[in-house]
C-alpha cells in the first residue's frame, strides 16, 4: 500500500535536502514538484506558451540544465499562478504519489491541493533572512555570481506571489506538522521530520 509524506513550505526553507533525506530514511521515492514549475518556467523563457507547455511536460525535462537558475525560479512562480498550468500537473503529481513502496513529495501545495490524503504532512519554513542566507551560500559555492540582498529580495518576492494566488496558495495545511528550520541544522530538522512522519505512521498502524 502507498504512503504519501507531503512536505509543503516557502522558498529555499530546505524542502530539498529534507525531503531526499526522509526519502532515504524510509526508502520512499522523492518527487520535487518545484522542478515540474521550473520546467514549465524554463520553457517559458524560450518563448514557449506554458499551458502548452505544461500539456506537453515529459519527465525527462525535470532533468533539463539550469533549473535552478534564479530566473528561472522567478519564471516558475510566474507559470504557478496560471490555473490551467497547474491543473495539468495534478495527475502526474497524484500518479506518483500513490507509487507503490511510498513517496515524499515537496512543494508547495501537497498537502493542501495535491495530496490532501496525505499519511504525513510536514510544513517546513524559516525565516526570510536565514532562508535567503542558505540559498546564497549555496549559490556561491555553485559558483554563481550573486549578494545576499539580492536573493533576499527575489525570496521574499517569490514567497509574496506564491502567498497570494487564488489557486493553490502556499500555506501550511491544518493538519500538518510545523517545522521551523530558522534556529536548526539539517540533522536536526530531519530528525524533527522523522519523529514527525514515525508518529503519523503510528496513527494508522498502532
Ligand atoms: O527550491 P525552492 O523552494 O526555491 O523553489 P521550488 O520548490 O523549486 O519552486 C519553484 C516555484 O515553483 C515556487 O516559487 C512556486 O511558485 C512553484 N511551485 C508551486 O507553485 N507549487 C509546487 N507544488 C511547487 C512549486
Amino acid at each position: 500500500m502507498g504512503f504519501t509524506i507531503a512536505i509543503d513550505g516557502p522558498a529555499a526553507a530546505g524542502k530539498g535536502t529534507l525531503s531526499k533525506a526522509v526519502a532515504q530514511h524510509y526508502g520512499f521515492g522523492h518527487l520535487d514538484t518545484g522542478l515540474l514549475y521550473r520546467a514549465v518556467g524554463a520553457r517559458m523563457l524560450d518563448g514557449m506558451d506554458p499551458i502548452a507547455a505544461a500539456k506537453a511536460l515529459l519527465a525527462e525535462d525535470l532533468a533539463r540544465e539550469g533549473l535552478r537558475s534564479p530566473d528561472v525560479a522567478q519564471a516558475a512562480s510566474k507559470v504557478a499562478i496560471i490555473p490551467e498550468v497547474r491543473a495539468a500537473l495534478v495527475d502526474f503529481q497524484r500518479a506518483y504519489a500513490r507509487r507503490a513502496g511510498g513517496a515524499v513529495l515537496d512543494g508547495r501545495d501537497i498537502g493542501t491541493v495535491i495530496c490532501p490524503d496525505a499519511e504525513a504532512k510536514l510544513f517546513v519554513t524559516a525565516i526570510p533572512e536565514v532562508r535567503a542566507r542558505r540559498r546564497y551560500d549555496e549559490m556561491c559555492a555553485a559558483g554563481v555570481q550573486t549578494d545576499y540582498e539580492t536573493v533576499l529580495k527575489d525570496t521574499i518576492e517569490r514567497d509574496h506571489r506564491d502567498s497570494t494566488r487564488v489557486d493553490a496558495p502556499l500555506i501550511a495545511a491544518g493538519d500538518a506538522v510545523i517545522i521551523d528550520t530558522s534556529q536548526l541544522d539539517i540533522d536536526a530538522a530531519v530528525a524533527a521530520a522523522i519523529s514527525a512522519v514515525d508518529a503519523a505512521q503510528a496513527r494508522i498502524t498502532p
